[in-house]
């Protein structure tokens, strides 16, 4: 059943089975306001990054945040950053062991617990809506992949309510980044490059179709990920991290 509250400074509105949260937002951008969330039970058309398909049963966390007008351009690799390390933290407080994986995803046990996908546009005004799916249940929330180490959440419990998982995460999305027009990584740069996973490491980044290896040596205040490699230190906007074999690490 549709209803709607307010959560601090946002609107939340819950609902029960649609399509993708992202494409609810995105069709009612021009009447609803700045701070709107709203929830899914389930979608049944959940969209990942790259054309992925996001499973998304009744059980996991499935909302979408519409910041309206859009925060400056330049920030938006460092917003889904911000919301993957808000989410980390809420998870690493339950004894998951969660950690940020650039560009802003969110692994437990190396595992996918959460992926986030950030969209912006400037039609009919300028919009940014920030998507969030978290898999609460030990089932794969993401085509043929396990995402999830079995009985992770019931060993501290069970897995958290996704609206008050949400109302946390609002809260702190507040705490952390009250000025739109402020760096959102601005005071969390180093705690979030301390929560990266593979720090330190060998990977390969693919972007644009090209792996370059390297040690991930964290991010840049602009959320992009410096790599130190053989012929110098590389920065990274986008991209996906896999093993120097190229799996998904
Ligand atoms: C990814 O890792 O590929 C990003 C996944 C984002 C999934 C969430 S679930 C809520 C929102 N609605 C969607 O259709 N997608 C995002």
């Amino acid at each position: 059943m549709a209803e709607a509250y307010s959560s601090g400074r946002w609107s939340v509105h819950n609902e029960d089975s649609v399509d993708s949260t992202q494409q609810w937002a995105r069709r009612r951008i021009a009447s609803l306001p700045d701070r709107t969330a709203v929830l899914a039970r389930s979608q049944t058309g959940g969209r990942g990054r790259s054309g992925r398909t996001w499973l998304s049963p009744p059980g996991g966390l499935y909302c979408s945040l519409l910041l309206k007008p859009a925060p400056p351009i330049n920030f938006a690799p460092s917003v889904s950053l911000l919301a993957a390390f808000i989410l980390t933290e809420i998870m690493r407080g339950s004894g998951i062991p969660a950690m940020v994986k650039w560009p802003n995803d969110v692994v437990a046990d190396g595992l996918k617990l959460a992926g986030i996908i950030a969209e912006t546009g400037s039609a009919p005004t300028s919009w940014f809506v920030l998507g969030i799916g978290v898999n609460l249940q030990s089932e794969p929330s993401i085509e043929g992949r396990t995402v999830l180490p079995p009985g992770a959440w019931s060993r501290f419990g069970g897995p958290p309510a996704p609206g008050e998982l949400l109302q946390r995460f609002l809260m702190d999305m507040d705490s952390l980044w009250p000025k739109r027009t402020d760096n959102p990584l601005g005071s969390v740069g180093g705690p979030v490059t301390a929560r990266l996973w593979n720090l330190g490491e060998r990977v390969s980044v693919k972007s644009e179709g090209i792996g370059v290896d390297g040690v991930v040596d964290g991010i840049d205040e602009n959320g992009f990920l410096l790599l130190s490699t053989d012929s110098g230190e590389r920065r990274f906007v986008s991209g996906e991290l896999l093993t120097v074999h190229g799996e998904r690490v």
